[in-house]
């Protein structure tokens, strides 16, 4: 009796924890190997935004108000070379979704299995098409398992925080580097302890740690692995 090989799609997934550069790293894969690139963080957090603006963001799941927020959301998304534009209900979200807020209410959220199997068919379908770079926390093990290359980013939490303090000014926006490490290791801590889809390396993926590479030196690593 043989094993059925599972199917190949061209694709590369990109997992790991806050901050550890997936999005940039991903953006960047895409461009050198022309194909689309889909951060999928920004659909939880879009999803986010909507339970937020309902007044549902700290609700439990199985509050009616949280059920009917969640229900009522419908995200939608437009791969361009830069990224994805989100789309809540018709509207463009997408310069709304980097806010820190949003970020917590996201990773809070995404450990219910509603909001991951309410996200499941549009990334699904997204990556069953192929020639297309995600990144998230489960693309290797539930979205993409079929993907050609599977990478997981580690770095250094101290690393990681530089890093988001960086963007964070970047974006106008103040925090002091004890409170952005404070708030990744909790962060790293409830993605990887959810029972759904937690933040792990598929057994096949390869881990790469980016604490002391550049952007470039990342990226022609995964490009060269590709290939
Ligand atoms: O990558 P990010 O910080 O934009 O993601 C925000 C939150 O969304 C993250 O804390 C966990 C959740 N997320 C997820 O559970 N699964 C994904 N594939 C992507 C993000």
């Amino acid at each position: 009796m043989t094993t059925p090989v599972p199917p190949v799609i061209e694709a590369v997934a990109i997992d790991g924890p806050a901050s550890s550069g997936k999005s940039t790293l991903a953006r960047e894969v895409a461009k050198r190997l022309g194909y689309a690139f889909v951060d999928t963080g920004s659909l939880y957090r879009a999803v986010a935004l909507a339970l937020d603006r309902a007044g549902a963001g700290d609700l439990s799941e199985s509050d009616p108000r949280f059920i009917g927020a969640l229900a009522a959301c419908s995200v939608a998304i437009e791969p361009t070379p830069s990224g994805v534009r989100v789309d809540l209900s018709g509207e463009d979200v997408t310069p709304l979704l980097r806010d820190e807020r949003l970020g917590r209410i996201a990773s809070r959220v995404s450990a219910f299995p509603s909001v991951r199997k309410a996200l499941f068919a549009l990334q699904r379908t997204l990556a069953a098409a192929g020639r297309i770079v995600m990144d998230g926390r489960d693309i290797g093990t539930v979205i993409l398992p079929e993907a050609r290359l599977k990478i997981f980013l580690v770095a250094d939490p101290e690393v990681r925080a530089k890093r988001r303090l960086l963007d964070l000014e970047r974006n106008g926006q103040q925090a002091s580097l004890e409170i952005v490490l404070a708030d990744i290791l909790q962060r790293d801590e409830r993605d990887r302890s959810r029972k759904i889809a937690p933040l792990v390396p598929a057994f096949d993926a390869l881990v790469l740690d980016t604490s002391h590479m550049t952007v470039s030196e990342a990226v022609d690593w995964i490009v060269d692995r590709y290939r």
